[in-house]
C-alpha cells in the first residue's frame, strides 16, 4: 500500500528567512528579481506551489507541476560579482544535505557543474544564479532559484532526471519537508561561506562531485573541449586537464558526463 502523502502544510522557515508564499507565479525567480528591485530584503524567499513559466539556463524551460519545489531566495552579501557565483557551490552543498536528511543518508547525491544535483546519476535539482552588480561590479542583489523534483519528473529531458520518490524516497516526503530542510542547511552554508570563504564549500562539493578525475565533455559557446576533469579552483572554476597535457580553466560552460554527452545534443 502506498502511504497517503501529508497534507500541505505551511512551511516553518528559520526567523533569517522572510516567507512569500504562493500558489502559482509565472517564475519564483521572476518574482525574486522584481522584489529585489523593489528593495526586498536579504532573506526573502519565495516559494510556489506550481509556476506557468519556471526557466532553467540557457533560457530553457523547466516543467513546474505541483509536488515538486519551487523556490528563489535573495541575497544580498556584500561581495563582488564574480565571488557571488560562488553561491552555486553554496545551494548545491545545501541541497544534498537537504536530500540527505528528507530522504536518506545513502541515497548517492553528486555535484554535477557548475549547478546541477543528481541522484543515482540523474538530475534531481537545478540552479539558477540571477544578479544584479553596481558600476564597480559588487553584488547588489543575488537571486538563487531552486528546482527540485520531489514526486514527479518530465519524461522527455535533454539529460537523464529522476525525482526523490522515484530513487525510493518515502512518497510521505513532501515538497515542504524538502524546502525546510534546504532553507535551514542553506542557512548554515551561507554562515560558513561567510565566516570561512569559499574553501569548506569547495571541499564539501568536490567530495561529492560527479566526473571528478574522469573524462568529460565541456560545451562552451565556440568551441567543445574533452578532457580529464582534475579539479575546482580556490574560486570554483573546473580544471580540464587536455590530452595535450594543458589544463584549461573554466569559468562556465556545460558540462557532459561520460555517457551523457551523446544524448546532450
Ligand atoms: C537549470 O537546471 O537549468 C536550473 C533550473 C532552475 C529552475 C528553478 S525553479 C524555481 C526558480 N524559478 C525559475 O523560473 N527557475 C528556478
Amino acid at each position: 500500500m502506498i502511504p497517503a502523502p501529508k497534507p500541505d502544510r505551511e512551511p516553518r522557515l528559520p526567523p533569517a528567512y522572510r516567507l512569500v508564499a504562493l500558489e502559482e507565479i509565472d517564475s519564483t525567480n521572476a518574482e525574486a528579481k522584481r522584489l529585489a528591485e523593489a528593495g526586498a530584503e536579504d532573506g526573502t524567499l519565495v516559494w510556489a506551489r506550481s509556476q506557468t513559466g519556471g526557466y532553467g539556463r540557457q533560457g530553457r524551460a523547466w516543467a513546474s507541476s505541483p509536488g515538486n519545489l519551487f523556490l528563489s531566495v535573495i541575497v544580498r552579501p556584500d561581495c563582488g560579482l564574480a565571488e557571488a557565483a560562488q553561491f552555486s557551490f553554496v545551494t548545491a552543498v545545501a541541497l544534498g544535505d537537504a536530500i540527505g536528511s528528507v530522504a536518506s543518508p545513502q541515497m548517492a547525491v553528486n555535484y554535477k557543474w557548475p549547478n546541477d544535483v543528481l541522484l543515482n546519476g540523474r538530475k534531481v535539482a537545478g540552479i539558477l544564479l540571477e544578479s544584479k552588480g553596481d558600476a564597480e561590479q559588487r553584488l547588489e542583489w543575488l537571486v538563487i532559484g531552486v528546482g527540485a523534483n520531489v514526486s514527479s519528473f518530465p519524461p522527455e529531458t535533454r539529460l537523464p532526471a529522476t525525482s526523490l520518490h522515484f530513487e525510493g524516497c518515502p512518497t510521505t516526503v513532501s515538497a515542504v519537508d524538502l524546502l525546510e530542510a534546504f532553507a535551514r542547511h542553506l542557512l548554515s552554508w551561507i554562515n560558513v561561506w561567510l565566516d570561512e570563504g569559499f574553501a569548506p564549500v569547495r571541499a564539501a562539493w568536490l567530495r561529492h562531485a560527479g566526473g571528478l578525475q574522469e573524462e568529460i565533455e565541456v560545451r562552451l559557446p565556440q568551441e567543445t573541449l574533452k578532457g580529464v576533469f582534475v579539479d575546482l579552483d580556490a574560486a570554483g572554476a573546473l580544471e580540464l586537464r587536455q590530452a595535450d597535457g594543458t589544463t584549461r580553466r573554466i569559468a562556465a560552460g556545460e558540462v557532459y558526463l561520460a555517457g551523457e554527452a551523446e544524448q546532450g545534443t
